[in-house]
């Protein structure tokens, strides 16, 4: 299969749940439209229709006992899709796309975390998804028990605080112990790759972390050349 190139610039953010990514891909796409550039923001699993439906399915708390492989294989399904429908295409016309998760969640979450390993992760990924890589991922470092409190706080507050219940998605439900093991195989990545993979220090308050982001992103592809 042919490697995919293109001329757009693809980003990807990382992180346990509740780490801020999602405030943090709003921000960044925000300054890099201040400085003129083209930008796609999306997410996985979803960003695409029938992505939509798939992530569905993986989030919710009533989709009980699927297999740890089932589950990969969907991750892999959203995935191939919003590579053709939504990704591909944007780097072809010269966009920047920021994506919120992608290829190393899974190998964070079902590699790590459902313990299934690294390789069926890759392996997945060189035949569904062409080995498509980004040209930078923010991988935002923060601790386990803090992110985890901050995701079951906003979902308490965004879809359950009616029945006083907070409404957590299907892996907000998982251990600590899970959790430990996805931050372990997130920082194995980035040692693995540091060219595509910087860790960002996201303890910090939502300002700080934006501009050590803002610097990553100058340094490493040359956007952004002013901080805003
Ligand atoms: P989401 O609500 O988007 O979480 P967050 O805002 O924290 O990113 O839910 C996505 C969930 O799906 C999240 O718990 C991580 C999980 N996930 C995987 O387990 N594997 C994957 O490949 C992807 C893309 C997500």
């Amino acid at each position: 299969m042919p490697s995919h190139s293109h001329r757009g610039r693809f980003i990807t953010f990382e992180g346990l749940d509740g780490c801020g990514k999602s405030t943090q891909l709003e921000r960044l796409a925000a300054a890099l439209r201040k400085h003129g550039c083209h930008v796609v923001e999306t997410r996985e699993p979803g960003g695409t229709a029938t992505g939509d439906k798939i992530r569905k399915l993986l989030l919710d708390t009533g989709t009980s006992d699927l297999s740890s492989l089932a589950e990969l294989a969907l991750m892999f399904a959203s995935r191939a899709q919003h590579i053709k429908e939504v990704v591909q295409p944007a780097l072809a016309e010269g966009r920047v796309v920021l994506c919120d998760r992608f290829t190393d969640s899974t190998e964070a979450y079902q590699g790590g975390g459902r313990k299934l390993g690294s390789e069926p992760v890759l392996a997945l990924h060189h035949i569904l998804c062409s080995d498509l890589q980004p040209d930078l991922t923010i991988l935002m470092d923060s601790d386990v028990a803090h992110s985890v409190e901050r995701a079951r706080r906003r979902n308490s507050r965004t879809a359950g605080s009616s029945r006083g219940k907070p409404d957590e998605n299907r892996f907000e439900q998982e251990s600590r112990a899970f959790f430990g093991r996805v931050r372990q195989a997130y920082l194995a990545i980035a040692v693995r790759e540091p060219d595509r993979v910087a860790v960002v220090d996201a303890r910090g308050t939502p300002a700080e972390t934006h501009a050590r982001i803002l610097e990553v992103v100058r340094r490493r592809l040359k956007l952004a050349a002013r901080t805003a």
